[in-house]
């Protein structure tokens, strides 16, 4: 657990003059619970008795606030790991093609000196006890050929960057980084770096965070290197960059800061908080392509819990330099029902749309220059909005319901289903999604033309109006289904002849 102070800022987003409005516990990966409708003593009350809770949102009846956030009170004091040799930490903690790629490398490290180093993430979870996913590692030298080398060893394939020297080693479990150590100069604000070999001091110098500039030589038993002070900043729960131009060098640092800060409960320092809206008031997002933007809001909306990183992201004003029209305190998902979050990670793209118009729908699609799938979720979620007077009247049969929202993808209708104003709509759209959508027709064409309909689009109607059955619960099972079926083709018979 850490501590979280739940604090308001003004639209200026001017953190210092902001004021604390009480204390939280957080427990990461605990839905949602909303306590907007609680007293603070309530709330309160609630941390007091270990209630477990998730609050990225508190208290929004308090006049004059425009945006909310929860960020860490004091620093939270991970407690880190006293590892002594890294890298036999880390070979207990992986199995599969990643220890068989750490372990030829290490092979290489010690018997023919090649200098390699695990580097960034893997290195950070190990120090916080975390699950380890991808590793990564930094060679002085050329990566591509050592990860040719170590490709053929293990059985892997090699797929290499040139422009980059980076290669990745592929085996059917895992996917390996093999990068050339290297310096990297930026061209202009938000441009792709230009690369020059370097060695690992410069390497670990040209990162977003210190907590990702830490490296493990894979030779002999030598400790880490951390020249940026990752493993203090570690300790302090604090998300700091290397230097002053970072975010505008790179502004998809903006959004992984957020991301770390929100799923390692750290803070971002003073700092780097103040360089951060200094270059989102700068217009920095807007150098990024929209590929690049999409890749990290994507990473946020696949994170184990990524509303309070969204709640982060619109607080801090990002959403809202995507389009002016995202972002809003509306758009955070406050009522995100389980039916909803088991419709996948881009329901949360669904749930930013859900307040635009079909033009600003539109506008965002371009700017992200998203691909089909995200593009439907968009526009999907503004067309369901707009069947919500159809979703919440009276007396809708399931299967007119199931027909007003077949052609929608389930994020858009995950999305209207937390943030629809109407009960009625909501739990209709949960229904949708979580019973209805799973419903087929009871028999399929061959099943009718084995019981003598003749080929045609009879089979098609009958086949509908047989699910609609089932939707409505007039069916159940599939000897009723077909009774009924010979019951309508009987008719069709009797209607045929009288013709
Ligand atoms: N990195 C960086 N600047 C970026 C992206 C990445 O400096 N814009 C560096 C960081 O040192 C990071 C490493 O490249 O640790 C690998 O990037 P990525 O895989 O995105 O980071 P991980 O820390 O492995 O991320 P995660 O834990 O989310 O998988």
């Amino acid at each position: 657990m850490s501590a979280l102070l739940v604090r308001y800022l003004p639209r200026t987003h001017t953190p210092v003059r902001s004021c604390n409005y009480g204390m939280a516990i957080a427990r990461r990966n605990y839905p949602c619970k909303d306590f907007s409708s609680r007293s603070e003593f309530r709330t309160l009350y609630a941390i007091i008795t270990g209630v477990p809770l998730q609050i990225w949102k508190l208290c929004p009846h308090a006049s004059g606030v425009n945006s909310i956030q929860a960020i860490p009170a004091e620093a939270p004091t991970p407690r880190l790991q006293h590892i002594q040799f890294p890298l036999n930490a880390i070979e207990k903690s992986i199995v599969g093609g990643n220890l068989a790629i750490l372990r030829a490398l290490r092979r290489r490290a010690n018997s023919a000196s090649l200098p390699v180093y695990l580097v960034g993430g893997p290195v950070r979870d190990l120090l916080l006890g975390r699950p380890l996913k991808d590793l990564d590692f930094v060679v002085e030298g050329d990566a591509p050929a050592v990860a040719r080398d170590v490709a053929q060893e293990v059985g892997g394939e090699v797929i290499t960057y040139r422009r980059f020297g980076t290669a990745t080693v592929a085996l059917p479990d895992c996917r390996v980084d093999v990068v050339t150590a290297r310096r990297e100069t930026y061209a202009r604000p938000g441009a792709l770096p230009d690369t020059v070999a370097g060695n690992i001091y410069e390497d670990l110098a040209r990162r977003d965070f210190s907590i990702n500039s830490l490296a493990a030589p894979l030779a002999g038993d030598s400790p880490l290197l951390d020249p940026q002070g990752g493993r203090r900043d570690l300790e302090k729960g604090v998300i700091r960059v290397l230097h002053a131009a970072s975010f505008l060098d790179d502004p998809t640092r903006i959004l992984r800061a957020v991301r770390y800060e929100q799923r390692l409960g750290f803070r971002l320092a003073d700092e780097t908080l103040a360089q951060m809206l200094a270059a989102v008031q700068g217009g920095a997002l807007a150098t990024i392509s929209g590929d690049r933007l999409r890749g990290e809001l994507k990473r946020i909306l696949e994170e184990a819990s990524p509303a309070p990183a969204l709640a982060r992201a619109a607080g801090l004003g990002l959403l809202a330099t995507i389009h002016p029209a995202l972002g809003g305190e509306a758009n955070i998902p406050e009522h995100l029902l389980p039916a909803a979050a088991s419709a996948g990670p881009l329901v949360y793209m669904g749930i930013l749309a859900y307040p635009l118009t079909v033009g600003q729908a539109e506008a965002v699609v371009q700017r992200l220059n998203m691909p089909g799938e995200w593009a439907k979720v968009v526009r999907d979620t503004v067309a369901v909005r707009k069947k919500e007077p159809a979703l919440s009247g009276p007396d809708l049969p399931a299967s007119h319901l199931y027909h007003l929202l077949e052609d929608a993808r389930p994020e858009a209708v995950g999305a209207a289903a937390c943030l629809s104003p109407s009960p009625a709509a909501r739990e209709r759209l949960s229904r949708y999604l979580t019973s209805l959508r799973q419903i087929s027709p009871p028999l399929d064409g061959n099943d009718l033309l084995a019981m003598g309909a003749p080929r045609g689009t009879l089979v098609g109607r009958l086949l509908r109006q047989l699910h609609d059955a089932r939707l409505d619960g007039q069916i159940t099972t599939e000897p009723e289904a077909r009774l009924l079926a010979q019951q309508w083709l009987a008719q069709e018979g009797d209607r045929t002849k009288d013709g």
